[in-house]
This record gives C-alpha cells, sequence and structure tokens, in this order.
C-alpha cells in the first residue's frame, strides 16, 4: 500500500488483454500436472516437478499470535531492536529528528522516511560489522508535518510548501549505513565513511542501451544521460560485486500537468500510469510537471544500482533491465556465470522478468563487473496451462517488436518495456512483487500480492482466482536449474488469505499461521523461505502485517509460521539475514498509518506513535534487528 490513510495506492493501469484472457483456462495446474505425468507428455522435463527431495530444516519458534495494535511482536526467545529510526541522525554533525523544526537540510542528513528494501553487505565477512543499505520508498507528509492534518490527493498535492516538498524530496532514495554488533547490540557508526544519503535530487547517470537516446532528454540534460535523483524505490538487491540494486516503482505518481496535446508520449504516458499525481512537486520543480518536461518520466522506472562501498560514486540507471514499476531486483549466476535478475513490476495486469547478462560475473574481481548490467537479455515470462512456461525475449526487431510497432531501436523496447510485453503476449498477473530464487533448490518464489479487478473470464492457470483478494505466490523451476535458460515449469506454492478464502495452506497451519498480500520475501542461509505481507488489516484478515515462515519442502510444504507482527498501519518489509542468520533485519513502512477508510490518520492524530511513544513525536518508520535471546541461528 502506498501513502497513507488514503489508501489510493492500488495501481490504476492495465494491460491489453492477451489470449491468456479469451482462453480462460480453468483446470487447475495440479491436474493437470497429474494427467500430462501419466501421459508421460512434459515436454522437455524428465523429472516431475514434485518438492520434497530436498532436506531442508523445518523452522522451530514460537509462533506470534495474529492480531492488530499498536507496537510490534516477535516470536517468544527473540528480541527485536530498533536499530534505525527516520530522522536518525547518519552524520556525526546531523541534528536529531525535531518534528517542528524539520528542514531539507535536516533530513538530507539523516535517516530517510518508509524504509522499504533492506540489504547487508559484510564487511570483511563479517556477520556483525557490515553495511546496511536501506530504500526510501515514498513519504507520508500526514504523519510527518505537525497541524496537517488528514490527506487526500487533492491536499497533499496543493498543501504541502516549497520547504515541506524540499523534505519530501529529501527524505526519498536510500541510506548507506555502517552498523556494528557489540555487547549483542546492533548500532549505527556514527563519522563511518561510508555514510551517505541518496534522495532524489541525487545526480546520477544513465547507461545502457536507452541511455542518451532522444526520449530521455531534457531542457536540463540536453545529453540525456544525467539525471537528478531516485524515486520510488521499493524494493531491491545485492549483487555478489557489491553493490545494491534499487527498483523504481510508482514514478507516476510524481508528475503534475498534462502532456502538450498530442505529444509523442501519450500512449507510453498512459500504459504506466501517469496523470494520476499524488506528489505536487511539479508546483515548484518544472521537471515534474508534464506540460513543461514531458521527457521527465522516461527517466524513472529503472532498477538504480549504486556502489555503497564508494560513496562518492555515481548511482546509474541501468536501463537494460526495462522499465517498469520495479518491486525488486534480486539475482542469482546461472550454470555459465551470467548473472540473473528477476523483476517484478508491480500492477494490476503486469508481468514478471528477468535479466541475463551477456557478460559472466568474475568473482575475483568485483571491479570487472561494474558495468555488466548494461549488456544482454530482458525476459518476461509467459505462463502456460501446463504447468511450464517461456522466458520470451524483449529484443528489437523479433516477435514484432519493431519499426512497425514503434520501435525504432532496442531503447524504444526498453522505455516501453510494457507495450513490448504486450506484444509478445506475456502472462498477465496478479501483481508481482518480490521475486527470490532459493540457491539451494533453484528454485524460484514469485510473490503476487493481488488483484481485485480479475474477472471470472480472466481466471488463468498461473492466476486462478477472480477478484484475488489475497494473493498467492508461485514457484518456478529453471529447465535444467539454469537460470539463464529459456522455459521453466511452475505450479503455485500456496494461495494466500482465510481458510474460508480457498486459500492453500497446509492443514498443520494455525489460526494466526494464515496471511494475505504477500509482498517482500527472502531466503535464509538454510535456503528457507520467509514471507513479508503488506495489505493486512483489521477489516481485511483481522491481523497486522508481518513475516511468515513458509515451508516449501517435504510433507510441511505450504505451512506457514508467524514470526513478526507491525504495528497498526504499517507495512512489513525489507527481510534481510546476515550470513550467519543470527540477525534479521526488517523493515517497518509507515506505521501509524490508517488502516481504515473511515478513520483517517495525522501527525496529531496517528493509529500509533510506534516506536517512541512520546507524546507530540510522530509515528516513525525504522528498521527492526532482530536476534535470538543468547545467540545462534533464528528460527
Ligand atoms: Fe512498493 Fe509493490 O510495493
Ligand atoms: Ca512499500
Ligand atoms: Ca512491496
Ligand atoms: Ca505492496
Amino acid at each position: 500500500m502506498m501513502p497513507n490513510g488514503r489508501r489510493v495506492r492500488e495501481p490504476e493501469t492495465e494491460a491489453q488483454p492477451t489470449l491468456d484472457d479469451l482462453i480462460a483456462v480453468r483446470l487447475s495446474r495440479r491436474d493437470l500436472m497429474r494427467g500430462a505425468l501419466v501421459a508421460g507428455a512434459v515436454a522437455g522435463f524428465s523429472a516431475p516437478f514434485v518438492a520434497g527431495d530436498a532436506a531442508a530444516e523445518g523452522f522451530e519458534f514460537p509462533e506470534v499470535e495474529a492480531g492488530v495494535d499498536e507496537t510490534h511482536h516477535v516470536a517468544a526467545g527473540y528480541e527485536a531492536e530498533i536499530l534505525l529510526r527516520w530522522g536518525d541522525p547518519l552524520f556525526p554533525d546531523a541534528a536529531p529528528l525535531d518534528p517542528r523544526a524539520q528542514d531539507a537540510e535536516r533530513q538530507r542528513r539523516q535517516f530517510g522516511y518508509n524504509n522499504d528494501f533492506v540489504g547487508y553487505l559484510p564487511i570483511a565477512g563479517s556477520s556483525e560489522h557490515g553495511l546496511l543499505v536501506v530504500n526510501h520508498e515514498f513519504t507520508n507528509s500526514e504523519l510527518m508535518v505537525p497541524g496537517l492534518g488528514p490527506q487526500s490527493r487533492k491536499t497533499s498535492l496543493n498543501l504541502l510548501s516549497r520547504e515541506q516538498v524540499a523534505v519530501e524530496i529529501a527524505a526519498h532514495g536510500g541510506s548507506v549505513v555502517e552498523i556494528r554488533r557489540e555487547g549483542g547490540r546492533w548500532r549505527p557508526v556514527l563519522g563511518s565513511p561510508y555514510a551517505r544519503r541518496i534522495t532524489a535530487e541525487t545526480p546520477m547517470e544513465m547507461t545502457g542501451p536507452a541511455a542518451g537516446h532522444p526520449r530521455l532528454r531534457t531542457v536540463e540534460d540536453p545529453e540525456g544521460r544525467r539525471v537528478l535523483g531516485t524515486i520510488n524505490n521499493c524494493s531491491g538487491g545485492l549483487t555478489p560485486w557489491g553493490t545494491w540494486l534499487s527498483g523504481e516503482e510508482n514514478f507516476h505518481y510524481y508528475f503534475v500537468g498534462n502532456l502538450p496535446e498530442g505529444h509523442r508520449e501519450a500512449e507510453n504516458a498512459k500504459r504506466y500510469g501517469l496523470g494520476q499525481p499524488f506528489y505536487g512537486w511539479g508546483r515548484f520543480h518544472d521537471r515534474f510537471d508534464l506540460a513543461k518536461a514531458p521527457n521527465e518520466p522516461n527517466r524513472f522506472g529503472w532498477v538504480v544500482e549504486i556502489d555503497p562501498f564508494d560513496p562518492h560514486s555515481v548511482p546509474k540507471k541501468r536501463t537494460a533491465l526495462g522499465r517498469l514499476k520495479h518491486e525488486g531486483a534480486a539475482g542469482i549466476v546461472a550454470k555459465d556465470g551470467a548473472y540473473v535478475v528477476y523483476l517484478g513490476d508491480d500492477e494490476r495486469f503486469d508481468y514478471v522478468y528477468k535479466f541475463v547478462t551477456a557478460g559472466r560475473v568474475d568473482p575475483h574481481h568485483p571491479a570487472a563487473n561494474r558495468d555488466l548490467l548494461d549488456a544482454g537479455t530482458l525476459y518476461v515470462a509467459r505462463f502456460d496451462a501446463d504447468g511450464t512456461g517461456r522466458w520470451l525475449p524483449l529484443v528489437h526487431g523479433t516477435g514484432g517488436l519493431d519499426a512497425g510497432a514503434g520501435f525504432e531501436t532496442q531503447a524504444d523496447v526498453l522505455i516501453e518495456t510494457r507495450r513490448a510485453a504486450d506484444i509478445l503476449g506475456a502472462t498477465r498477473m496478479d501483481r508481482p512483487e518480490d521475486i527470490e530464487a532459493n540457491p539451494r533448490t533453484n528454485r524460484v518464489y514469485v510473490m503476487l500480492t493481488n488483484n481485485g479487478r480479475r474477472q471470472d473470464e480472466q481466471v488463468d492457470a498461473a492466476n486462478p482466482r477472480p477478484k484475488n483478494a489475497f494473493g498467492h505466490i508461485i514457484e518456478m523451476l529453471p529447465e535444467g536449474e539454469d537460470h539463464a535458460a529459456t522455459s521453466f515449469r511452475w505450479e503455485i506454492l500456496l494461495r494466500c488469505g482465510p481458510p474460508a478464502s480457498g486459500a492453500t495452506f497446509s492443514a498443520a497451519t494455525s489460526e494466526s499461521g494464515w496471511f494475505g498480500m504477500p509482498d517482500n520475501c527472502a531466503i535464509d542461509g538454510r535456503g528457507r523461505l520467509w514471507v513479508a505481507t503488506d495489505g493486512n488489516s483489521r477489516k481485511a484478515t483481522g491481523r497486522a502485517d508481518g513475516i511468515w515462515a513458509v515451508e516449501t519442502e517435504g510433507p510441511r510444504r505450504a505451512t506457514a509460521r508467524h514470526f513478526f507482527r507491525v504495528p497498526i498501519g504499517a507495512e512489513m518489509c525489507g527481510p534481510c539475514f546476515t550470513p550467519d542468520d543470527e540477525t534479521f533485519f526488517v523493515a517497518v513502512q509507515h506505521p501509524g498509518e490508517s488502516d481504515d477508510d473511515a478513520i483517517p490518520t495525522s501527525f496529531d492524530q496517528p493509529s500509533t506513535r510506534w516506536p517512541d511513544f512520546e507524546p507530540g513525536m510522530p509515528p516513525r518508520p525504522s528498521i527492526v534487528a532482530v536476534t535470538r535471546k543468547g545467540g545462534g541461528a533464528i528460527a
């Protein structure tokens, strides 16, 4: 969910209908699979796709009770420490948060708002000393600014002053924070040479096939290669060469105004949902006004690569990975050494993608991988009803992606990735969020959060629920367990939601163990799946968002257990383990937001004042470090 009590953040645009809609496959994938196996007709795969071979360990922890209240809850026997809060100083000269004195200068030296992706990069291989990289997705000014009151689309666009908008701009982006664990307690290292804030104004470079293209050029940047800032950084990923990938998601909310009549970007703008601004930045900055800077939106919606070990490095927007509402960018090294990044486009009826580099990862020379993500092949997924699937290449000159369809070059294919994927006949999914490959099993987990707009006649094998309110999780297995392969098998691991909704949690799952709306996920060092949710609430599921451990192997497959619960109004983001699995970092995003349209919240009347619980202090999005009392690996 995105901003606040307004709860308008459900995606608005839809893809064109594909063949899937027309065929409307009704058979369950398991039935088809059984039939196919009997007939010996599963082309291209020798073994049945059945889980249970890998001897993964089960989860062991006492469950948190599902529910909603003003604070967080972690499984008994574990400690949850608040590590970083919005407004915490990241530099020795930074001011602590004083919401009544907040300005952009202060915010640029403080931890940003709405922490989403969290990545831990060890220093010298340590699980007790490293860099934490964190995305700051968006701002809730109604909770940040005293006296502003509950906000609607209209007021949030028009009420904020230039200085308040400057605070919003400075609270977006990301943070690099050196952290260390001493005496069992994690602490930020003040004075670290790595400390960095990236904001919606940090200079960045456009790289890859679309860099410099005329459609990326603006008055401020006639070369089309230099852009200010990154916005709506949702989930992300870490690379084996020590960089941080950050997904630009709902960039369309930041552009006011209308394109000039008959502008060539009109269809592109429509496909990405422009024209529904949520932020009024364009009142003070021409580049966020479509009428004045029609190409500026083409410079957002990319994956940004950042080297957190070099605080002076210029972040790079890697255009080869396509332009979409990027959720995450988690990757894995393929058999031949190519790097494969899995990408979800979080919109109802949008797609699952992957990018395969042309070059190979050099594990011994991190610098040799510096521009690996600038060349390779972007693919979009088609999930077939027989449990197989194809990765369709988004390559100019193939599959109808040519001048006849308005794609003059590969740059056009990338700038309008969604339209290119429409033409290829990709499968329209129920809002793909995080996608993670399990390095132990090579199975890939796709979080599909929900899609209330899918009609009966639009269901297909991979999205089998009409008005999918609670989402589901798909498991994919690349052909030959090779992530660079162009075919795969898949099945639905889990239909989420309450038991009566047709959910498929195992019978061993408790009343607290089921959940709806899977969003982020992580695989721990033992190859086990942890799921974070966005959208549970008193009304939707009678429970707050949180973390659930999900068994994927053996007889307990599809059993879920509740490990952590967020305070009211928040969503759960960023789950991330240290290499030794002894610390589990989780991100509590937008605590204090409304969880019910009928009860709007504000700075003065938040739904909680977590985590400080001080009068006059607003709720603060925070990173929480979870460890086991007495030490040892989590769960
Ligand atoms: Fe920012 Fe798709 O969640
Ligand atoms: Ca989020
Ligand atoms: Ca998300
Ligand atoms: Ca979400």
